[in-house]
């Protein structure tokens, strides 16, 4: 897995910091992970509130541009890789997905995905309520901290679902370019 991770203290989004980084040349595997950000954006144009204790990254992906058809898959093979990312840190979390792009527990959103693209390139937008669930949306919300004992930190989760987003991602690389050759 080749990654090269960003950390910020603070940034608007990861996904314009991403955008900045990727104006400067950065390759596919570049991360911008940030402790909290003012101006996170979910999908919709709505507000992604990200407090401190949360995760919130954006990841540099060129898949090759014959996968453009299989884009719009790319979300739910990402929401899938986290759920198999938090089944491995705690195994009995209900985790559910809900197309195309929440991770839920009981109905609560505790996840989600953006992608947005920039000059043929995906900036894969992560963010996962660890810590603490915001408040005052229009959905109900939870956090992982909320259905376990130990309390979890960015750094346990943060290194696990990037493995998994990794192996997914070139997963469904593998998968659609045979598909190409066939
Ligand atoms: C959604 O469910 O609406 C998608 C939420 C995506 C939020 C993440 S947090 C990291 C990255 N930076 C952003 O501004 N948004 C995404």
């Amino acid at each position: 897995m080749q990654l090269t991770i960003h950390h910020y203290p603070n940034v608007a989004s990861t996904q314009t910091t991403a955008k900045d980084y990727l104006a400067l040349g950065a390759e596919e595997g570049t991360v911008i992970i940030a402790d909290e950000q003012t101006a996170g954006r979910g999908q919709f144009g709505r507000v992604w509130q990200s407090l401190n204790g949360n995760l919130h990254c954006s990841l540099i992906l060129k898949p090759p541009v014959t996968l453009e058809p299989f884009y719009p898959e790319l979300a739910m093979v990402t929401a899938e890789a986290l759920q198999n990312a938090l089944q491995e840190i705690i195994p009995d979390l209900p985790v559910t997905l809900k197309a195309p792009n929440d991770l839920l527990i009981d109905g609560k959103k505790l996840g989600g995905i953006l992608i947005e693209v920039e000059s043929g390139v995906l900036i894969m937008g992560i963010g996962l309520n660890i810590k603490e669930a915001p408040e005052g949306l229009d959905q109900l919300t939870t956090s992982l901290n909320d259905y376990i004992e130990q309390s979890l930190d960015v750094s346990d989760v943060f290194p696990v679902v990037m493995r998994c987003v990794w192996r997914q991602y070139t997963q469904w690389i593998s998968k659609h370019g045979s598909e190409n050759k066939a």
